[in-house]
């Protein structure tokens, strides 16, 4: 038995390398102290139009003139994940994968053109780690809930300390070992919860890379705005989620091109691909997005942050238009991370929000990759 899987596996090797993938259901314990808004939860398309007018005016901080107070939310969740492993056997270290908004885990192992946009298949295949993706909390496969006052960052940042804790020690069902060294990589709001976790716990990770990401908040209303958002419930390709109220979702194509796509860097089938399996993102989740990197993050291990130079969310659409003193607005992000070894900049050129749906995903994946190997962290490390 042993010698036909040997036997198989060295004529495979020639060939292709073929990677392990799982898809788990793990249960995450999670506490966090919450906001509690007074926000109505919106319920027609007219009322989400009303809130994102209010979220984001200018000149004012509507989380902070709704929020009434805080609680402490709790309980036990459970999360959709997928594990992937070489051929070989697992790495000494996992990546833990953390998607953006209008997203679930699949972005970053897409499908599309036999696995060419796979950001796991490089991790993997090339490089050799093991990866851990999940759906956030709240989102596609993994449990909804409430989506105001229960479905907020930190309660997401605190799934995913209860998932880098489970995969260090081991023991997550339908992964076969703890990890020496597990590592975040991030997209978005997923940077942000990559950013949050390790300012709360500055030795929770051994190296971050936070994509689609600056400390700028100023262009969030683009986003915003841009996502010419309506209630996901409204939304036929969704209909299967029975997302509840106050799950808001891109209202057109043209939605996803403009926050995502920057001009002329992407096949239009893959925008395609983003609009049929957006996902939605919770009120909750917008009130709360401003406070996850307010603070000064002491984190002191390997620190990457890259980001297209189209980005609109993050710069407004032109990351080389930075403050004075500075080479790009997501370099100015480092004067956060005060204690991180070598913390690096890189920006895409002509790249957009969605970095693993442009045609330059592969500069994007070899830097991501490569900074981790060359500052202490690969796959076996
Ligand atoms: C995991 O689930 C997704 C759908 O949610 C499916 O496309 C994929 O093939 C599954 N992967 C494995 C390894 O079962
Ligand atoms: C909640 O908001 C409504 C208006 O949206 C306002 O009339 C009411 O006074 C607010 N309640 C509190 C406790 O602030
Ligand atoms: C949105 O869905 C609601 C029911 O959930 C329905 O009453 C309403 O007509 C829909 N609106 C549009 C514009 O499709
Ligand atoms: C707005 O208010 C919220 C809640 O108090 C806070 O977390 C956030 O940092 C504020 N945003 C800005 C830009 O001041
Ligand atoms: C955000 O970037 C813009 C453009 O460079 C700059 O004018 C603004 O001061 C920046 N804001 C912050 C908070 O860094
Ligand atoms: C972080 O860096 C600051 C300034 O360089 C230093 O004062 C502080 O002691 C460092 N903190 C840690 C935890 O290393
Ligand atoms: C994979 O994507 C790269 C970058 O967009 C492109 O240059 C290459 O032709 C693609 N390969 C295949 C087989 O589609």
């Amino acid at each position: 038995m042993k010698y036909t899987i040997a036997a198989a596996t060295a004529a495979l090797a020639g060939l292709a390398s073929a990677r392990h993938c799982q898809n788990l259901t793990v249960e995450v314990d999670v506490s966090a102290r919450n906001g509690r808004f007074n926000q109505s939860t919106p319920q027609t398309n007219v009322d989400v139009t009303n809130f994102i007018l209010n979220l984001a005016q200018q000149g004012k901080n509507y989380s902070a003139n709704v929020l009434e107070g805080y609680q402490t939310v709790s309980g036990k969740y459970h999360i959709a994940a997928t594990y992937c492993q070489p051929d070989s056997g697992p790495a000494k270290t996992v990546q833990l994968l953390t998607h953006g908004i209008g997203f679930d885990r699949s972005y970053w192992d897409l499908p599309y053109a036999n696995y060419n946009y796979s950001y796991v298949a490089e991790a993997v295949d090339t490089y050799k780690y093991s990866t851990f993706s999940w759906d956030r909390l709240g989102i596609a496969q993994s449990q909804h809930g409430e989506a105001v006052n229960e479905i907020q960052a930190l309660l997401e940042v605190d799934a995913l300390r209860a998932l880098t804790q489970d995969l260090r020690k081991g023991g997550i069902w339908g992964v076969p070992c703890g990890f020496d060294k597990v590592v975040h990589v991030g997209h978005s709001f997923g940077s942000e919860h990559t950013y949050a976790l390790t300012a709360m716990y500055p030795t929770i990770s051994d190296g971050i890379a936070l994509t689609g990401f600056s400390q700028n908040g100023s262009f969030i209303p683009y986003f915003a705005f841009g996502g010419n958002f309506i209630s996901a419930r409204n939304v036929s390709g969704l209909a299967k989620y029975n997302y509840p109220a106050g799950y808001l979702a891109a209202g057109d194509i043209s939605a996803v091109q403009t926050n995502f796509f920057a001009p002329d860097s992407f096949d239009p089938a893959v925008l395609n691909i983003a609009y049929t399996t957006g996902q939605p993102v919770t009120v909750g989740e917008l009130l709360t997005i401003g406070g996850e990197t307010g603070s000064i993050n002491h984190f002191k291990g390997p620190t990457f942050i890259i980001t297209g130079e189209r980005d609109l969310p993050y710069c407004g659409g032109n990351c080389l238009a930075p403050p004075t003193g500075y080479s790009s607005i997501p370099a100015a992000a480092i004067q956060f991370f005060p204690n991180a070894t070598n913390p690096t900049a890189v920006v895409v050129p002509g790249a957009g929000h969605g970095l693993n749906l442009e045609y330059s995903h592969p500069f994007t994946y070899g830097k991501i990759n490569d900074y981790f190997v060359q500052n202490g962290v690969g796959p076996n490390a």
